[in-house]
C-alpha cells in the first residue's frame, strides 16, 4: 500500500488517510491551537464559520464549543472519524471532498484553511478556483484567514533534502523530499521507524508566496485586510517564516 502510494496515486485523500491514526499524537505539542481558536472566534463573530480541510477538529471543535456554528470540508475519512469519535463530533457538519470547490451549502462569516493545509491543492488552478469558491461562500462582511509558510528555498539541496524530523527513545521519524522548483511542488515522504516496524506517510503540496496568494484573492473579488506572522498577531516582516492572513470582499 505505502509504496503504491508513493509511487504516484496521490490524491486528495492520501494524506488524511495515511495518518489519521498518528496525525493527533505527532501534533499534540506542535500547535498552540487555543491561540488560533480566539483569533478565529473573534474573526467569527455571530458565525457560521467554515474550515477547508478540517481534519480531525483540532481547531474546529474547540471553536464549536464556544458556541460558534463551524462546518467543514475533507476528502478523508479517515480523519474525519477521528473528529466524530472526540466530544461535540458527531454535532459538527462535515461535506467528504475536494476543498478547492467549497461544495456547500449557505455563506459563512468566517471560512479559514490553517496549518499550510491550502497548499495540499497541488496546482495554481486549483488554488485560485478555491479563493474564488470561497469568495462565493463569503457573506458581505466575512473574511477568509489562511495559515501558511513563507517558502524557504534554503531548506533543499539539489532540489532534494533528508531530515530527522523526531526522535523518541522507541521511534525515529525521517523526513525525504524532492523539490520541483519550477511548479512549486514538493514531495515528500515521512517514514517512521521504530518496534512496530516501518511505516511510510506520503505527503505532497504546492506551495505558493504571500504574494501569489494575495493575487489569487484579488482574482477572486478579495483583499488583503492584514497579515501577520502567528496566531498572537505578531508583525510579519521578511525574516517570518509562517503567516496568517486574512482577506475581505474588495
Ligand atoms: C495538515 S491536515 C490539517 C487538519 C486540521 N485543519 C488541523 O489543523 O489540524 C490537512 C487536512 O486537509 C485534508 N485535505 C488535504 N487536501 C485536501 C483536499 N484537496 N480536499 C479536502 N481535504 C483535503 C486532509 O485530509 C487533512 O485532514
Amino acid at each position: 500500500m505505502a509504496d503504491r502510494l508513493v509511487m504516484g496515486s496521490y490524491g486528495p485523500a492520501t494524506y488524511g488517510d495515511s495518518i489519521a491514526d498518528v496525525y493527533d499524537d505527532w501534533h499534540e505539542h506542535v500547535f498552540d491551537t487555543p491561540t488560533t481558536v480566539d483569533f478565529l472566534a473573534e474573526l467569527a463573530g455571530a458565525g457560521p464559520a467554515l474550515e477547508l480541510g478540517i481534519g480531525t477538529g483540532r481547531v474546529a471543535l474547540p471553536l464549536a464549543h464556544k458556541g460558534i456554528e463551524v462546518q467543514g470540508i475533507d476528502a478523508s475519512v479517515a480523519m474525519v472519524q477521528k473528529l466524530r469519535a472526540k466530544p461535540g463530533g458527531e454535532d459538527v457538519g462535515v461535506t467528504i471532498g475536494d476543498f478547492a470547490a467549497v461544495d456547500v451549502e449557505g455563506t459563512f462569516s468566517l471560512v479559514f484553511v490553517v496549518f499550510n493545509t491550502l497548499f495540499g491543492l497541488l496546482t495554481q488552478r486549483d488554488q485560485v478556483a478555491c479563493f474564488a469558491n470561497v469568495s462565493g461562500r463569503l457573506t458581505s462582511d466575512g473574511v477568509f484567514v489562511c495559515e501558511c509558510f513563507v517558502p524557504d528555498l534554503a531548506r533543499f539541496e539539489g532540489h532534494q533534502r533528508i531530515a530527522v524530523e523526531r526522535v523518541e527513545v522507541d521511534e525515529v521519524v525521517l523526513e525525504t523530499s524532492r523539490h520541483d522548483l519550477v511548479n512549486q511542488r514538493v514531495r515528500s515522504t515521512h517514514t517512521a521507524v521504530g518496534r512496530a516496524g516501518t511505516r511510510i506517510y506520503p505527503v505532497e503540496i504546492r506551495y505558493a508566496w504571500p504574494s501569489e496568494l494575495d493575487l489569487m484573492a484579488e482574482l477572486a473579488g478579495l483583499r488583503l485586510r492584514s497579515r501577520f506572522s502567528g496566531w498572537n498577531r505578531e508583525p510579519f516582516n521578511s525574516a517570518s517564516t509562517n503567516h496568517v492572513s486574512v482577506y475581505e470582499k474588495a
